[in-house]
């Protein structure tokens, strides 16, 4: 009786079973450790690049006391025209966990609707709730035609 393969060195055998294992173990820890890390360090949020966005509507539509979310760039702005007629426009991302905000009308201001934090719509401030920073705030060009919302903040 032939013992060709039945007599391999059984320390040969051995390291081939150490190395299926060990690569095993190894793919499954790798598999494992990915999802993690990726959760534990997230991708890079990109900035919003936009300088200036013209907005397609006539500063004379937008009534008083009332607000509209805008893009600017990748991340979304507000556009907010107070009771007494002043037009402001902000950040809409919240300062305290980034959710969007909104205006609401019934307050007279902008709101938070994740945590209850308010911003004053005129200055942008924070004015109640968690929110810790006022909200950034955009200048205002309102021409015949359309609304020109910039990065840098009015003087
Ligand atoms: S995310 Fe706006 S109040 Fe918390």
């Amino acid at each position: 009786m032939s013992q060709g393969t039945l007599s391999r060195d059984p320390l040969e055998r051995r390291s081939l079973l150490n190395w299926l294992l060990g690569t095993s173990v190894g793919a499954f820890v790798v598999s494992a450790l990915y999802p993690v890390s990726r959760f534990l360090i997230p991708p890079r949020s990109e900035e919003s690049s936009a300088q200036t966005v013209a907005l397609d509507v006539k500063p004379t539509e937008i009534r008083s006391n009332s607000g509209r979310v805008f893009k600017f760039g990748k991340q979304p702005a507000i556009l907010v025209r107070t009771p007494a007629g002043e037009l402001h426009a902000f950040t809409a991302v919240c300062t305290h966990l980034q959710c969007t905000v909104q205006y609401r009308e019934d307050l007279q201001h902008i709101w938070c609707a994740c945590h209850n934090g308010h911003f004053d719509p005129v200055t942008g401030k924070n004015i109640g709730g968690p929110p810790p920073r006022p909200l950034e705030a955009y200048a205002v060009n309102a021409r015949a035609d359309k609304v020109v919302v910039s990065r840098s903040a009015p003087a």
